[in-house]
């Protein structure tokens, strides 16, 4: 059985005192979920004050990303060892806007995706096409690319302890989500090519969608038999939207394994 998991990604975006009012809106109403779980991803500078704040609620801390490297001379860098250390849960690896705006290929991906584990930290591995890889067939084969550069790396396992999240780079921010059928599509695909590997690693694997996940479509995706959870942008810096998408993972039917 596979509990589902709700993360927010607040990018860049906000100010210490609009993400406080964001969480004081968000936490009592999210507290009386007790069927998934939560998770927001603050920017680096609020981690610990946003860790402070959600002490004792039912939602956990996330950084959105992580330095490759143990510690030294990395100016501007965050090691996983500083987010273990603010109690960080989880850390967003390999995003789409890291691997295109900051140009981060598959072995930088990877190397994050150990430090987090090293660390103790859940690596939320991040993979998914641009619209020109779909239209040209290539969806499952950049997939397959993104996650064996994990498994060359870091071996088999690290993929069961990591939380997997495809995010067709088409749906991040765009309102265009795919549909339940293309999110289960190539969740299955993910699962299937893990379970090749270990099934028993697959079937508990969490694998959650992301790109325009709305209070509107969450309950459709989520009902979707390989659809773990959603991780939110835009609408997880809305507390009406993200309560909302919250309680479709509350009400959403476990997956109990084939
Ligand atoms: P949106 O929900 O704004 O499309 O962003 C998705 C995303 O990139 C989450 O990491």
């Amino acid at each position: 059985m596979r509990v589902k998991l709700v993360v927010g990604n607040w990018k860049m975006n906000g100010n210490l005192a609009s993400s406080q009012a964001l969480l004081k809106a968000i936490l009592p109403a999210v507290a009386k979920f007790d069927r998934a779980r939560y998770a927001v991803c603050p920017p680096y500078p609020y981690l610990a004050a946003i860790g402070t704040a959600l002490r004792g609620s039912n939602m956990a801390l996330g950084a959105q990303d992580l330095c490759r490297f143990e510690d030294g001379a990395y100016t501007g860098a965050v090691s996983g060892a500083m987010l273990a250390d603010c109690g960080c849960r989880y850390a967003i690896v390999g995003h789409s806007e890291r691997r295109g705006v900051f140009g981060e290929g598959d072995d930088l991906v990877a190397q994050k995706h150990a430090q987090a584990l090293k660390h103790g930290v859940t690596p939320i591995l991040c993979v998914g096409e641009t619209l020109a890889e779909r239209e040209a067939g290539s969806t499952e084969s950049v997939v397959a690319r993104q996650l064996d550069a994990v498994t060359k790396r870091c071996g088999a396992a690290a993929l069961g302890q990591a939380v997997i999240a495809y995010e067709p780079v088409w749906a991040i921010g765009t309102g265009k989500t795919a549909t339940p059928q293309q999110a289960q599509d190539v969740h299955a695909f993910i699962r299937g090519r893990i379970a090749a590997a270990d099934r028993h690693v697959a079937d508990a694997l969490t694998l959650l969608y992301g790109g325009s996940v709305k209070a509107g479509n969450a309950a459709q995706l989520f009902a979707m038999p390989d659809v773990d959870g959603g991780l939110i942008g835009g609408a997880s810096l809305a507390a009406d939207e993200f309560v909302a998408i919250c309680r479709a993972a509350q009400d959403a039917k476990e997956t109990v394994k084939a």
